[in-house]
């Protein structure tokens, strides 16, 4: 079955266009049907729209409170007859209301192994702190921001002369690798959301650890 999926997007695109890609490439059982943008002039929707993908801008800005832009979101997105959401660097923080109508059925991925590194300045973040393991995360969104049940994570190392943009430049191919990966397990069914808690349905090997920097001699 084929799961008519939009994405949300506030920027650039990039993890956008990887998932209409991979289902483009048909390595996915699902349908990009729209990309919704808060911001009309976001980069991202001149991309979808070459890709021959409808798309929409709800300016959030037109909107008295939180809760009415999200009842517009909705409506559109109801409307376009949408069953799963991804958020792709959408960076508007949604309403309980909204995100509780769509439980279960609404992902994110967000740039730091969470629940490390909630909110903004991930890559900035973690070189402070002087961790040698960074990464990205995909997960179901509730209510509280960066909080919702794993379903993927990718881990790249930290090396020692890093700057926030040679980090996230590492961090942003995994995320191009994982967000299609992880909406691949979902629409397959392999990973769902299940009193809270991911379930995963076949177990795997994860292939040993990870070590940063190498242990190689
Ligand atoms: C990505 O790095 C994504 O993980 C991050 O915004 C960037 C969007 O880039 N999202 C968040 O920080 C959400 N909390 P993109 O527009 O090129 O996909």
């Amino acid at each position: 079955m084929t799961r008519r999926v939009a994405i949300l997007i506030s920027g650039r695109g990039s993890n956008m266009a990887s998932l209409i890609e991979a289902a483009q490439a048909a390595d996915l059982p699902a349908e990009i049907a729209l990309v919704l943008s808060n911001r009309p002039d976001a980069e991202g929707l001149e991309r979808a729209k070459d890709a021959g993908i409808a798309t929409l801008a709800i300016d959030h800005k037109a909107f008295p409170d939180r809760e009415s832009f999200d009842r517009a979101l909705d409506a559109a997105l109801n409307e376009h007859d949408i069953a799963f959401i991804c958020l792709a660097g959408f960076m508007r923080v949604l309403s309980d209301w909204f995100v509780e109508r769509w439980s279960g059925k609404m992902i994110n991925i967000h740039p730091s192994l969470l629940p490390l590194y909630r909110g903004t300045q991930t890559h900035r973040r973690a070189l402070e702190d002087g961790v040698l393991v960074h990464g990205c995360t995909v997960h179901f969104v509730v209510p509280e921001l960066d909080a919702g049940p794993i379903i993927a994570q990718a881990v790249v190392p930290v090396v020692p002369d890093d700057t926030e943009q040679s980090l996230a430049a590492r961090v942003i191919v995994q995320e191009h690798r994982l967000y299609p990966q992880a909406l691949r397990m979902i629409c397959d069914g392999m990973a769902r959301l299940q009193n809270g808690r991911v379930v995963f349905a076949r177990g795997w090997d994860a292939g040993g650890t990870l070590h940063s920097p190498s242990t190689h001699q």
